[in-house]
């Protein structure tokens, strides 16, 4: 394919695709940023200081500015003028690229930071930071670094990458209300411009350049039960009995730091767990897995395996020719250098030694900004490739989760297996290896309020199994709140109650009867739509949609949503309206255009309005769009693909059709082909399945469709 770059007054434009363009002076150099570029063939028209294709006109003006229009409208423009934000940070800056915004721009984007959708008005830097006080809309930098925005202007869309890993400082119209920049101290002139009609469509062509996220495991999308501080057997135990006397479904326990002997790596305390593979095969057995954590932090101490290995192979990052020490949960420590590849490969070996030991399903790895209680890491600590490049740590430090989670996830694809690894800290280019939690949030309601956006702006960034922890990490949760976060949270693609040790439990049932009882309701609700997630997370692997949507995605051009914060959609059909302040029992809700049933009552309402809905605290509120099909499951207490015998087609929402897709939700089969596609059609009220695609042995015994009056079984018709 032809490398379309023109060189426009000095400054190069390199139009990809029809949806891509690059624009540089000089490009990032980093490798340690791997974009994925498809170019494609275009009819670009070139004159001296233009270029035309499709509906689009770039034109080089005055200080080698870009503008660049569609159907002769301006959508973009780069702007030169002397305004100077400051950069209140150590150093230089090298780069200061400026853009113009209108006063009815919308920002969204930047991935995790706090706290509601549009980012206009506020200052952020991409500098992965660990920052355990309670974070909110003022907070510059968090955990993850993704510098990926969608901007909504002059009634269009246009999406901006800057791919720099250095660490750089977004102005979004703070100091200056009509402009954007973006201030980088290393970082080149070098960004990507992404255009489309909508905002689903530069989502799908931003997260083709970066990376598709992988396809998680069926069960990964059941319910997940925390705590730092199950600190033994006993507490594990209590998890299962409280989950199962309960009748709660629950598919994953986590073992945080306390399972470790002295919080070292690959090693399990025998005194606290005392057979940790008996436990994890019994657990099995009843259809719960366990995930462990792996810090970033090596601990330093003569004997243990781990560290001596790492040490005697030179497989740690070095200042000063020696291997660099600060300090995290187990005292001093050392950090693996996953930037090596030989070190990233002894680390995937160890990884699987430890798996297949303790019978361990998945890794979450932490404190990999990387996290350190002795100050910062120094901007020179080196890292050093298998080929002799160095890389200083100013430059791979927001990329450091990002390695390590390629370590880990090799883990488990090595073994056919879909990798199942979490990660805090990570860059743009991270979710084909990982899924991503959002870091310790607060029982605090204004935290609850900003799970929504920040989940569905992750989302928007390519980062759609995405969640918080749920009841808040650290402060003690009240009953009120734990009941409206599970409400609210329901649907979040990876959910996870987790909280801090010392702090009040938060397990289901930790309050009262009315807790438990509105907890299990919600976990039905939830386990009854795991194929629907489960569809939405193929969408998000094929295609690059977001399964957690701000209203903006389905409905770009309707004003009235651009900063709904606190209703999100679940793909095209669902959306949910939850309860986040104290005390309230109702709240307005807006319905967009189109017709919208309650999910509970199956009551219609015409949609572009706005009403008040009653949320007493046993109830959440949740709208079907008209014309969704639901597949669903029933009666399920955990994910074993195997043993689900019957899927439910609910066709009861109007006329409409739907693809279901199904694997055997663990492997990597699927990639040979291992699926099966059901074509669900509701045509007057009739409703029909057919085959799409073939290619999987089922275990259903029952495919039902229900059409709001009676459920047939089509199983044999299929046949
Ligand atoms: C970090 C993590 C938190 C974990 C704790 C102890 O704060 O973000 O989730 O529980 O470390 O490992």
């Amino acid at each position: 394919m032809e490398e379309n770059i023109i060189n426009l007054n000095g400054k190069n434009i390199e139009v990809i695709n029809n949806s891509l363009i690059r624009v540089y002076k000089e490009k990032n150099s980093s490798k340690l940023v791997k974009l994925s570029l498809e170019h494609s063939d275009l009819d670009l028209k070139i004159n001296d200081e233009e270029i035309r294709f499709n509906d689009y006109l770039l034109k080089i003006g005055d200080n080698q500015r870009l503008s660049v229009y569609k159907n002769d409208e301006l959508l973009f423009n780069e702007i030169s003028n002397n305004n100077f934000v400051r950069y209140d940070d150590e150093g230089e800056v090298k780069t200061r690229i400026k853009f113009e915004i209108t006063d009815k721009a919308y920002i969204y984007g930047l991935g995790d930071k706090a706290a509601f959708l549009n980012r206009k008005g506020y200052q952020y830097v991409s500098w992965n930071t660990d920052d355990p006080t309670a974070h909110n809309e003022t907070y510059r930098s968090l955990y993850k670094s993704i510098n990926f925005m969608i901007i909504n202007d002059r009634d269009k869309y246009v999406g901006i990458f800057y791919p720099s890993s250095y660490k750089t400082l977004f102005d979004l119209g703070k100091t200056f209300p009509n402009e954007i920049n973006i201030i980088s101290q290393k970082g080149s002139d070098d960004y990507f411009l992404i255009l489309g009609d909508n905002p689903l469509d530069i989502i799908r062509t931003y997260s083709l350049l970066v990376g598709r996220t992988f396809l998680p495991r069926l069960k990964m999308l059941g319910n997940q039960q925390s705590r730092w501080s199950y600190a033994k057997e006993e507490d594990f135990r209590y998890v299962v009995n409280g989950y199962k006397s309960n009748k709660l479904p629950l598919d994953y326990i986590h073992l945080d730091i306390d399972y470790m002997v002295r919080f070292s790596n690959f090693t399990v305390d025998k005194e606290k767990y005392p057979n940790l593979k008996s436990l994890s095969d019994e657990m099995k057995e009843q259809g719960i897995d366990i995930v462990a954590i792996y810090d970033a932090g090596v601990k330093v101490e003569k004997g243990y395996f781990f560290y001596d290995n790492l040490l005697k192979m030179d497989y740690l990052l070095t200042l000063d020719n020696k291997p660099y020490v600060n300090v995290v949960w187990p005292g001093d420590s050392v950090f693996p250098n996953y930037f090596d590849s030989k070190c990233r490969e002894y680390v995937t070996n160890e990884a699987i030694n430890f798996e297949e030991k303790y019978g361990i399903a998945g890794i979450w790895c932490d404190m990999n900004e990387p996290a350190s209680f002795n100050g910062p890491l120094p901007l020179n600590v080196e890292a050093r490739k298998a080929n002799g490049e160095v890389f200083y740590h100013d430059e791979f430090h927001n990329m450091y989760g990002e390695y390590m989670t390629r370590s880990i996830a090799k883990s488990f694809t090595r073994r056919n297996l879909r990798p199942f690894v979490i990660t805090r800290a990570c860059f743009a280019t991270t979710s084909k290896y990982s899924l991503v939690w959002n870091g310790d949030n607060q029982s605090l309601w204004h935290h609850l309020e900003a799970s929504l956006p920040q989940v569905a702006t992750m989302n928007i960034c390519n980062f759609p199994l995405d969640g918080v922890d749920v009841g808040g990490f650290n402060c003690d949760v009240t009953k009120e709140l734990l009941i409206r976060w599970i409400e609210a949270n329901i649907f979040n693609p990876f959910l996870r109650n987790h909280s801090s040790a010392g702090t009040r439990g938060q397990e289901p049932w930790a309050f009262d009867e009315e807790t438990l009882n509105v907890y299990r309701d919600m976990l039905s609700i939830r386990y009854e739509l795991i194929p629907y997630l489960y569809d939405l997370s193929v969408k998000a692997h094929l295609k690059g949609e977001p399964i957690i949507r701000p209203l903006f995605v389905n409905f770009p051009f309707d004003e009235k949503v651009k900063e709904i914060n606190d209703q999100v959609m679940i793909g095209e059909s669902l959306m949910i309206c939850p309860i986040v302040h104290q005390g309230k029992k109702d709240r307005v809700v807006y319905l967009p255009e189109g017709n919208w049933y309650d999910y509970f009552t199956h009551q219609k309402y015409e949609g572009n309005k706005k009403m008040l809905v009653e949320i007493p605290l046993d109830k959440t509120c949740i709208f079907v769009k008209e014309g969704a099909i639901l597949p669903k499951y029933r009666n399920l207490l955990s994910i074993n693909k195997n043993e689900i015998d019957e899927i439910i087609f609910d066709a009861s929402y109007g006329e409409g059709t739907y693809i279901n897709y199904e694997d055997d939700g663990e492997t990597l089969d699927y990639l040979q082909g291992e699926s099966n596609e059901y074509c669900i059609t509701n045509h007057k009220g009739k409703v029909s399945v057919e085959y799409k695609y073939k290619g999987y042995v089922s275990p259903y015994k029952h495919i039902y469709v229900y059409d709001g009056k009676e459920y047939k079984d089509v199983i044999d018709e299929l046949k």
